[in-house]
């Protein structure tokens, strides 16, 4: 019975997670025992739908792999709370043989309630994150195992929760406990958190940029997802498909599943098959990644982007500044931010382009739409 393998939704791991080879064999040495202490601590971070989550539980799944435990968690508020109540007096009750009054008696603290009170009725919660972190790490390096803590969406956190466990990640660094810590976020507040004073650790993490895929691993994703989901596909078919992917994961996902859905005659996909499903994946691309992607730029920002909009593919900067009627330091500016927040890449010398396929057509399309708003408007 043919299936659909394809997952056209954030932070679902993909059935074959093509182009991340590299970082995955990184990531598996890390905890093989060869155990660079760069890959202790990780920074993922680019733009959406570039596969940031489903690295971290690539990350996750190398950890447990090797007998690591891992906590997964988000950057929503109360991260702290949820380490020091939650997660960790769970696994300490799994993995540390010491009763908890010895636990209590190791700080000299014991409360009223004694020997059956919690962990955090007797500690305040940074002390309490520190014992517990310690406590746990010296269970698990009798077997040479460790303890991995991966935050998703980082560029949320509670800035003083990060601060506090940034500190206790770095003592544990310096006392060499097998204590690590995966995180990710997207590419802008990424680079503005990392300015920030209470997020010094992860300057010194390892910071890989999670960009595009290569064509070939791109084929291979659609070709292998399309045959394990029970269906055929032509070459001719196949490099449709590829083309409109232009390296961007989600879109893998996207193209994939509406080609899929399209196909709904006996026999090999069919080139409008494919045409469907490419034109159904652009319009939930526009939706669910260029408009929440622009939406926060500035109108010169915006201006900068039409002018490149106007080529097909990358554009020559001084191309950019000359439509913009500016000089080229001023454009340069925009041009610099630009890359920093992930909308634009270097595309060689003296030359840009989007990050996000589609991003031009999506600012044309919106350009003629605001236009046409702007004559309604005026004419009621
Ligand atoms: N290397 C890959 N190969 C195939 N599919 C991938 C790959 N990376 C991501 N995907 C797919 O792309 C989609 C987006 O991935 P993911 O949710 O990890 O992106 P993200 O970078 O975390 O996005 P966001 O910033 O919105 O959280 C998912 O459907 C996932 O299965
Ligand atoms: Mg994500």
């Amino acid at each position: 019975m043919p299936r659909n393998l394809f997952k056209p939704s954030f932070g679902t791991y993909p059935h074959l997670l093509v182009g991340r080879d590299q970082l995955i064999d990184e990531f598996e040495d890390t905890f093989d025992g060869i155990l660079d202490p760069a890959g202790l601590t990780v920074l993922l971070s680019g733009q959406r739908g570039m596969g940031k989550t489903v690295l971290l539980d690539a990350y996750r799944r190398a950890a447990e792999g090797a007998g690591w435990l891992v906590i997964t968690e988000s950057s929503s508020s109360g991260l702290l709370e949820r380490l020091t109540h939650d997660h960790l007096p769970r696994l300490l009750q799994e993995h540390s043989s010491k009763p908890p009054a010895q636990l209590g008696s190791a700080s000299g603290t014991i409360g009223p309630l004694g020997g059956s009170a919690s962990w955090t009725e007797r500690y305040p919660a940074e002390s309490t994150l520190r014992s517990q972190i310690t406590e746990l790490t010296d269970a698990l390096q009798a077997d040479g195992k460790g303890l991995v803590i991966t935050i998703d969406e980082v560029q949320a956190a509670d800035i003083e929760d990060l601060r506090k466990l940034g500190e206790i990640i770095q003592y544990g660094r310096r006392e060499e406990r097998l204590l690590a810590f995966a995180a990710a976020g997207l590419s802008t507040p990424i680079e503005e958190l990392l300015d920030h004073p209470g997020a010094t650790f992860l300057r010194r993490a390892e910071h890989h940029p999670i960009g595009r895929v290569s064509r070939a691993e791109v084929r291979a994703a659609l070709a292998g997802t399309i045959a394990d989901s029970g269906h055929e596909i032509d070459v001719h078919g196949l490099d449709l498909a590829a083309d409109a992917v232009d390296g961007y994961p989600f879109m893998i996902q996207l193209v994939g599943y509406h080609t899929l859905k399209a196909h709904t005659t006996a026999g090999p996909i069919t080139t409008e098959d494919v045409d469907t499903g490419i034109a159904a994946a652009r319009r939930r691309l526009g939706r669910h990644v260029h408009t929440p992607a622009l939406r926060p730029l500035s109108s010169v920002d915006r201006t900068y982007l039409l002018a490149m909009a106007q080529d097909d593919g990358p554009s020559r900067t001084g191309k950019i500044a000359e439509r913009m009627g500016v000089s080229a330091q001023y454009a340069g500016e925009y041009r610099r931010r630009l890359i920093r927040d992930g909308i634009i890449e270097s595309a060689g010398h003296g030359q840009v382009r989007f990050t996000i396929p589609y991003t031009a057509d999506h600012l044309r399309e919106h350009a003629a739409h605001n236009a046409l708003e702007g004559l309604v408007d005026e004419d009621t």
